[in-house]
């Protein structure tokens, strides 16, 4: 079994923000979301995330993403191993091994942390390592043969310690009652005046447990600081996601101008044209089509289906096979049935539509009253005149007809004609003579001032 805490406590100055750094969006997700994520992969019994700056919002986004995640809080923040000690209660009842990431470090790999795992066969506690191109200020990692000895702080280490370029990651497996007896062991005395998690490492070793490395490339514990940081991050992110999408078969015309969220899926032979954003929540079925500058999030998009150009779908639209949607269409917490069609101009909210029903241009599901919003219903190979204003709640049947410009208040019957709008009046020449009277009035006035 294992359990997972999620270090998040810390400000984040360098962000300059008055929201919490583990709240900044990666690809669409709060940044402590992907460590999250990460760690899914080994199925974690329990997940206790580690707060302090912001705590109320982070303990929000915690449970949008769990709600049987536990938060604890850090407050003051006086180093790593104090931060792991605020879980020491949440885990007192835990058997099993307790896997430490950083909220801040979004790109651990799953595979790395069941590599992780499998090390704990050889060893007591694991640290995740990798070889640093710049080493920086990490921590150093120093090993002995096949063992890690300890791990030395960047501002404690000497000259030669500094020359090492195998570096700490910060993310750690350890049985948890092995982990909490080596914490409570952790002091203060450094340069930084802080309880150093990494401090354990020497500690087990000194009662002759036993500590290895694992590790992983160093793009994978690219750690987020700044917006600099973030954005670069993201541009990552998206050039991963591109990536992928095109290794599993779909068709991106413009790679680097389709935007996608942490958890965006697109099926084989799906086309995706120049700049569409996903934001979360966004599943597209096997051959659909989204056309140029449409924005999805929230909304699953059937077989065959052909979004845009410049449709959005917003959370809760749920379209069926070949559903088209077309220009300048909204759709929101929509259902629309297979084949179903609303090709242009429309504002499709809070509906349920039959399939093969098709929308003509303008319709308008009038969904708020300004208080409540109320749900339009229609049947399935309804015609929907252009224009048709749908005043909810209503229910058009089956095979229903709307007329042009009708504004809808009350239900329609399977297989009727809905016809709201005044009468036609036409009278021969009135025009002509309607312009001869604007323009001699024109010309008397341009007389008078002349
Ligand atoms: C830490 C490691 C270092 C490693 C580096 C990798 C220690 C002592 N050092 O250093 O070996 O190379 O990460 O990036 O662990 N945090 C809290 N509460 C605290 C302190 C920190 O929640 O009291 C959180 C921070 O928000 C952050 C993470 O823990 O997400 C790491 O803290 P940070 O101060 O960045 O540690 P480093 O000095 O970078
Ligand atoms: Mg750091």
């Amino acid at each position: 079994m294992i359990a997972l805490v999620v270090l998040a406590a810390g400000m984040g100055t360098r962000m300059n923000s008055d929201l919490p750094k583990v709240l900044h969006r990666l690809a669409g997700a709060p940044l402590f979301h992907h460590a999250l994520k990460s760690g899914a992969a080994v199925s974690p019994a329990r997940t206790v995330v580690v707060a302090g700056h912001g705590a109320d919002q982070v303990t929000r986004a915690t449970l949008a993403w769990d709600d049987t995640a536990i938060v604890v809080v850090q407050e003051p923040q006086l180093g790593t191993a104090h931060a792991v000690d605020q879980a020491r209660a949440a885990l007192a009842d835990f058997d099993g091994d307790v896997i430490v990431l950083y909220g801040d470090t979004p790109f651990i790999q799953p595979e790395t942390l069941e590599a992780m795992v499998a090390a704990r066969a050889r060893a007591d506690v694991v640290i995740l390592g990798f070889q640093a191109a710049d080493p920086g200020r990490y921590g150093r990692l120093v090993v002995a043969g096949d063992a890690l000895d300890r791990i030395v702080e960047f501002k404690d280490a000497t000259a030669a310690e500094r020359a090492i370029t195998l570096c700490n990651s910060g993310v750690m497996c350890a049985d948890r009652a092995v982990l909490f007896d080596l914490i409570a062991a952790v002091g203060n005395a450094n340069a930084a005046g802080e309880y150093y998690l990494t401090d354990i490492v020497g500690l087990a070793r000194a009662q002759g447990l036993r500590a290895t490395v694992v590790t992983c490339p160093e793009a994978e514990t690219l750690g987020i600081n700044s917006r600099a940081e973030l954005s670069r991050a993201e541009a990552l992110f998206q050039a991963r996601a591109r990536a992928a999408a095109i290794d599993d078969g779909v068709t991106l015309i413009a790679p680097d101008t389709v935007h996608f969220a942490h958890d965006t899926v697109l099926g084989r032979d799906a086309v995706i044209e120049q700049f569409v954003v996903f934001g979360p929540g966004v599943t597209v079925e096997s051959g659909a089509t989204i056309r140029a500058f449409s924005h999805l999030e929230g909304c699953h998009v059937g077989q065959g289906s052909i979004v845009g150009p410049y449709a959005r779908l917003r959370p809760g639209a749920e379209l069926g096979d070949d559903v088209h949607i077309g220009n300048f269409v909204e759709v929101k917490n929509a259902i629309l049935g297979s084949g179903a069609k609303a090709n242009h101009l429309s504002y499709i909210g809070d509906a349920d539509i039959g399939e093969a029903t098709n929308i003509g241009a303008g319709t308008i599901t009038c969904n708020y009253d300004g208080v409540n919003k109320h749900r339009t219903t229609i049947g399935a190979r309804a015609f929907i005149g252009s224009d048709t204003m749908l005043v909810a709640p209503v229910r058009v049947g089956n095979d229903a007809v709307t007329g042009s410009g009708s504004v809808i208040t009350q239900d329609v019957p399977d297989g009727a004609l809905a016809l709201e709008r005044s009468a036609q009046v036409t009278k021969p020449g009135a025009a002509l003579r309607l312009f001869e009277l604007l323009k001699a009035k024109k010309a008397k006035r341009e007389q008078g001032t002349s």
